[in-house]
């Protein structure tokens, strides 16, 4: 297939682009390079040893999104095109939803006015609320506590509303739960700029040395250690998710959970990537952050029986790639 990736220089959209390029597909991505940059293009055709085609576009530009399809006959389209610091959202939400629902809207005309009938959305567990985990896709959707959750439901609204008008489009609404890790050739990976706001590139900088301590936010819920518990996943076993998506994509949406189905604490992580890696990870239990929940994991059966994908990667290789990672970026 001849697939559109939306966001595909950053981080889980360049690993996409490796495991879609490793099966066969063709790939044409656009990126402003927001919160990523032309190296990880660069890197992603040398780790394959294929072309990709490249073009430097806002997804929120009509006019630059009709032009690219003009020029390119696709198959289906993945959009990974969004800004994902929660934080930052609550500061600024105008630039939440104008880009992360702006670019749904626009991405999706685009698709209706060319006959592309396959649209893979990069959601979020965080569409879940707090619910109580295991989070089955079949779940009502609970309010989130920030723009950045909301326009994730808002994206999947839409996506759901257009299916609706048209019996032949396809949507797969996939929710990712935490993402870490790096393609194993430690070519790519997670560079945030700035303070990282999740947990493993935060492990990883106070491992080198860039930070003296990990703040733990909370000591005190009701897990096994009292830290909170997620679902970590490996970013390539999540890149192989969407090739198993695409390919069994039907008419209709798709609701499927991205996730291992075990949780693991942030003290679990911490001394898997101490002991896995050899280095120390000095922390600090300091007081919750707001919104955070005590545990989220996923239930993993629909995955498995509509697309036939399981996560394979192990904690320990998670924390392996991510610290390789780190030191050959
Ligand atoms: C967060 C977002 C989620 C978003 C996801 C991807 C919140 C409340 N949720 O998920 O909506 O989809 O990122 O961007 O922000 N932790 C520490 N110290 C740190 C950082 C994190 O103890 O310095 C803890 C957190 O309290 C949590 C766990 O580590 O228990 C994972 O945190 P994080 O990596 O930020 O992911 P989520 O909060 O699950």
């Amino acid at each position: 297939m001849n697939i559109l990736v939306a966001g595909g220089a950053g981080y889980i959209g360049s690993h996409t682009c490796v495991a879609l390029l490793q099966s066969g597909h063709s790939v044409v991505v656009a990126d402003n390079f927001s919160n990523s940059s032309h190296e990880t293009i660069v890197a992603v055709q040398h780790l394959t040893g294929r072309k990709l085609t490249f073009y430097e576009a806002d997804v929120t530009d009509a006019a630059a999104v009709e032009s690219i399809f003009l020029q390119h006959r696709f198959d289906g389209v993945i959009h990974f095109a969004g800004f994902k610091a929660v934080g930052e959202s609550v500061e600024k939400p105008l630039a939440y939803y104008r880009n992360n629902v702006l670019s749904t809207v626009v991405l999706t005309e685009a698709c209706r006015r060319h006959g592309v009938s396959r649209f893979v959305f990069s959601s979020s567990a965080t569409v879940y609320g707090d619910n109580r985990s295991p989070l089955l896709e079949t779940l009502p959707l609970l309010p989130t506590t920030n723009p950045y959750g909301e326009t994730k439901v808002i994206s999947e609204r839409i996506l759901t509303d257009v299916a609706k008008t048209d019996s032949s489009f396809a949507v797969a609404l996939l929710r990712y739960f935490n993402p870490v890790g790096a393609h194993e050739s430690g070519l790519l990976g997670e560079k945030p700029k700035g303070t990282p706001n999740n947990l493993m590139p935060y492990i990883v900088q106070v491992a080198r040395g860039q930070r003296d301590c990990l703040p733990v936010f909370g000591g005190d819920y009701p897990t096994v250690d009292g830290t909170g518990v997620r679902d970590y996943i490996h970013v390539m076993d999540l890149a192989e998710g969407h090739i198993a998506a695409l390919s069994s994509l039907k008419a209709g949406v798709h609701v499927v959970n991205l996730g291992t189905g075990k949780g693991t604490s942030v003290l679990q992580l911490v001394k898997a990537f101490e002991a896995v890696n050899g280095v120390r990870v000095p922390y600090e239990v300091v007081g919750r952050r707001p919104g955070d929940l005590a545990e989220c994991y996923a239930g993993v059966g629909k995955a498995e029986r509509d697309l036939g994908w399981t996560a394979k990667r192990s904690l320990a290789e998670m924390c392996r790639d991510s610290w390789r990672a780190e030191r050959s970026l």
